[in-house]
């Protein structure tokens, strides 16, 4: 890992180097990953079309990366410990070796059942090692996972498959989470009454709650285990560096989630780069994200990177309260983790409990914090730094997005600043810019602006699956020649970023992207509904809560009995993580002369603020905000 940075002079170094070479920059990098055949070019690009490609012509298969090549010095070296949801079942503890061979095993099992490289492959489990052992698998045979978190809705999971064209999933029979079992069969079993291109599903044997398997369709995981020769292992697939690699659904401004690409060379490197960086790890370091795969942080910072750099991934089934709120310190103790990577809702919820949970827990192996997923209120970050880290760890306050693959905006852990609120400077090969409305650089600092990034860094997005023109309006329209992350930022007199959240029509509900359009989607499909606009606000717990206005054909008598009938059609069509705090309903929505729903408005009254509503005189019927206000129907 010659590519790790060792100083501030060194991260200043090796950041004027990536901007004024880049090309040398990353192919120096790369040099350190294991490649079938190297490429012949660094970097074609044009942000216009938008078309990137990095390593081109480069060849190589990411699995070969994550294990094959530790085999010979750290075969036997964890690979994954996985914590279950229950403290009285036994954990397991993976070996590179093991892995390796399941790896190689199920890639078989996904062969022999029709699996072909560039086939995709949806999965949709629950946090057990098979998991990880199924996206691998996918890897390893060329095939482009594209993993559901296993809190959506059946209706969520057909819309990505047919989105996806997928003819496979693998999934399990359920899941445990706290003290719940999930029934995630009986989901798949919904989803694919409505995505008839499903061939095949593979099911992992986890809860044994009962589950129908249909002839021909279903087969189970530990019987096709059994029915492959280890003898006869199949190598790994070559790939070339631009392959897709997987598709991971986001949300965006408009309803429909979009699958945002990433191909194999350039995730590989940016993820496994960013990885060692910014968590500064070590060859032998025990990580603990406790992110779910479902989502881009579990993809980078749980699999591929933590694989790629040779490290222990703890895994963990269940949930930080269950059974108390002492559990993600009980498990930093028993595994000894030394990196441990968090969300700033997870902490605020810790917090709820006091330092009680905390307390007698030793904490000492811990050498390094992080954040990620939505901006940490100063309260939570010196929580995290006292109780948690002691004074003694650096928090790494991480900003990236699913479309980026990668940690961005970051301090680097003991070698560049922390401040509090902050995600602090750009990784080398990352160059922010900030925008004002009329598409102008703001140069200089004590600024604000929208994010860009104006030159392509290895792990960006390629396209959105099935649409490369809505990747193009997504991210590169708004301002030519720059990728727009959707993010507003502050950068301070001393050039520190501080992300201040999103600029369009996307909520961050407990570090989770969701669309107000999606969600008004979803509550316009109860009966009885003709309109309704969401917006966000301030949530102590889970920093944004959703708050919708919904118009009835027919008043309802009972607002409350109306409002939880239309929570639950949004968790049925979405799926719980949507469903909206707060239902109000009014008679009429703010709007401007050409229809434009005002929504600074209505964020307003959803905060409380009754008054100063701003200038309300565009607004087709001024006298609609007046009721809103008062509550009045
Ligand atoms: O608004 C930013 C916020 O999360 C968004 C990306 O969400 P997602 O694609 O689901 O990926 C989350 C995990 C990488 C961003 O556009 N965000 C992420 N990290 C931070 C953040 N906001 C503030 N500070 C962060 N560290």
């Amino acid at each position: 890992m010659d590519y790790r940075i060792t100083s501030y002079d060194d991260y200043r170094k090796k950041y004027d180097e990536s901007v004024n070479n880049p090309e040398g920059f990353w192919a120096d990098v790369a040099s350190s990953f294991f490649w079938r055949k190297k490429w012949d070019s660094v970097l074609e690009w044009d942000f216009i079309k938008p078309e990137v490609k990095w390593f081109v012509n480069g060849k190589l298969n990411i699995t070969e990366n994550c294990l094959d090549r530790h085999l010979e010095g750290n075969g036997d070296k964890p690979a994954i410990i996985w914590e279950p949801n229950s403290k009285d079942e036994a954990n397991r503890v993976i070996s590179y070796r093991e892995l390796h061979r399941d790896v190689c095993k199920f890639a078989a099992v996904l062969r022999s059942n029709g699996v072909k490289k560039g086939d995709r492959v949806c999965i949709y489990m629950g946090m057990v090692p098979e998991l990880a052992i199924a996206m691998l698998a996918c890897a390893r045979i060329g095939a482009i996972h594209s993993i559901i978190f296993g809190g959506f809705s059946a209706r969520s999971i057909s819309d990505r498959l047919i989105d996806a064209g997928a003819a496979y999933m693998i999934t399990c029979d359920g899941a445990f989470r706290g003290g719940k079992t999930i029934p995630l069969k009986d989901t798949v079993d919904d989803a694919l009454a409505n995505s008839p291109g499903v061939e095949k599903v593979i099911v992992f044997q986890r809860t044994h709650n009962p589950v129908s398997m249909i002839k021909g369709r279903d087969v189970w995981w530990h019987e096709e285990m059994t029915k492959v020769d280890e003898a006869e292992l199949l190598p790994a697939e070559e790939m070339d560096a631009e392959d897709p690699l997987f598709i991971l659904y986001t949300s965006g401004s408009t309803g429909k989630p979009k699958g945002v690409v990433h191909t194999t060379g350039g995730y590989m490197v940016y993820a496994t780069y960013s990885f060692v960086n910014v968590f500064q790890v070590k060859q032998d370091d025990v990580h603990f994200c406790t992110a779910d795969i479902g989502w881009i942080t579990g993809h980078s910072y749980i699999v591929y990177g933590v694989l790629c750099a040779g490290c222990t991934s703890v895994m963990f089934e269940g949930i930080p309260t269950y059974p108390d709120a002492g559990r993600f310190w009980e498990i930093a103790d028993r595994y000894k983790v030394n990196v441990f990577y968090t969300a700033p809702t997870a902490i605020r919820s810790l917090m709820a409990y006091g330092s009680q949970p905390i307390e007698g827990k030793n904490l000492d192996s811990l050498r390094v914090l992080g954040t990620v997923g939505e901006p940490i209120n100063e309260e939570a970050w010196h929580w995290y730094d006292e109780h948690v880290g002691k004074k003694r760890c650096p928090i790494v306050d991480t900003w990236w997005q699913t479309e980026t693959g990668g940690i961005m905006i970051s301090n680097l852990a003991g070698i560049t600043p922390a401040k509090p609120g902050f995600a602090t400077l750009p990784l080398p090969g990352i160059q922010p810019v900030l925008m004002d409305e009329q598409g102008n650089v703001l140069e200089g600092n004590e600024v604000s602006g929208n994010l860009c990034i104006r030159f392509p860094w290895p792990s960006i997005i390629r396209t959105t699956y099935g649409d490369h023109e809505r990747c193009r309006l997504n991210y590169f329209a708004a301002y030519e020649g720059m990728y727009f992350t959707g993010d507003g930022c502050y950068r301070d007199k001393d050039g520190m970023y501080r992300i201040t959240g999103r600029v369009d029509d996307v909520l961050n509900v407990s570090g989770h992207r969701i669309g107000t359009a999606e969600v008004e989607n979803a509550i316009n499909m109860h009966t009885g509904v003709l309109e309704s606009a969401v917006v966000g606000v301030p949530h102590d717990l889970k920093g944004q809560g959703i708050y919708a206005y919904v118009i009835m054909d027919v008043m309802p008598d009972d607002d409350a009995h109306t409002a939880a009938d239309i929570l639950q059609t949004v968790t049925r069509i979405i799926g719980p993580i949507a469903r909206p705090d707060k239902v109000q309903f009014v008679k009429g929505l703010p709007k401007t002369r050409s229809g434009k729903i005002m929504r600074r408005i209505l964020r307003k009254i959803a905060e409380g603020e009754t008054r100063q509503l701003g200038d309300t005189s565009t607004l087709l019927d001024p006298d609609i905000v007046t009721l809103i206000a008062a509550g009045k129907k």
